[in-house]
């Protein structure tokens, strides 16, 4: 019989594990980051091993030379970006919480990564305005993942750090809360990130798309935003 009476939520759950355990196992360096930010308790809102993957893959896509990442947490999804450069290139990683940092630059330097990772110390905000000020070369990937209330000042700042080809990634483009498309107008994050969807969809240099994803242990489906600079 077609189970079709399974709640959707955990058929979805059900495709999440399959797709992880097929196509999305962590390398060892990336379950010893895990396992690092766990034991110093770091909250776990890293991105899942399938949009880990996703990622990845975009990164294999691209062959940047240089890497923006804002939001590092304990350094997960950066592993899997410097797995994906194979030595080429270099990566700067913005995180504003010392105790986060230092948990990546550990797990950084365990998988032998210390040279090609630079993380900045600071609020993501005035280190984007530093880079843009010291006019550092343009960036071919940009990942966006911290604060969501920030997302579309980070949409903006990162175009400024951009160049024809850059690829923008952006995490967690559908809010958990409220109705889909219909945020609740005390939802600060859910209007930023619908804010966002919108600015990227509508800007002139950017060709953009929402790629669903499935997140968490129940299943829920979420955005990953993939945005080409023209
Ligand atoms: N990209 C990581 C997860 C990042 S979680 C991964 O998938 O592995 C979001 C991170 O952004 C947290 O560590 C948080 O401390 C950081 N953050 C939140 N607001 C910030 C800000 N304004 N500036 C810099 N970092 C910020
Ligand atoms: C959460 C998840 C994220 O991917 C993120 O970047 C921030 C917060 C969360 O589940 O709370
Ligand atoms: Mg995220």
């Amino acid at each position: 019989m077609d189970r079709v009476s399974l709640p959707a939520l955990e058929r979805n759950r059900q495709v999440k594990d399959y797709i992880c355990t097929h196509f999305s196992e962590d390398p060892i360096p990336m379950q010893n980051a895990l396992k690092a930010s766990e034991k110093a308790g770091l909250k776990e809102i890293q991105v899942p091993q399938n949009v880990a993957k996703m990622l990845y893959m975009f990164t294999l896509l691209v062959r940047p030379q240089r890497i923006l990442e804002i939001g590092t947490l304990g350094g997960y999804s950066t592993l899997w970006f410097a797995k994906a450069l194979k030595g080429g290139g270099k990566i700067v990683t913005i995180e504003m919480e010392k105790a986060h940092a230092e948990v990546a630059e550990n797990n950084f330097a365990l998988a032998g990564y210390e040279d090609c990772i630079e993380l900045r110390l600071g609020k993501a905000q005035e280190v984007l305005q530093e880079l843009i000020d010291a006019k550092e070369e343009p960036f071919d990937l940009i990942f966006i993942d911290a604060d969501k209330e920030s997302y579309p000042l980070y949409l903006e700042l990162s175009l400024k750090l951009s160049q024809s080809g850059t690829l923008i990634l952006s995490d967690n483009l559908i809010p958990k809360r409220g109705e889909i498309g219909c945020p609740d107008p005390r939802d600060n994050e859910a209007l930023a990130i619908y804010e966002f969807n919108q600015a990227m969809r509508d800007h002139p240099f950017l060709e953009s798309h929402v790629f669903p994803t499935i997140v968490g242990e129940k299943g829920r489906v979420d955005g990953l935003g993939v945005s080409i600079v023209r």
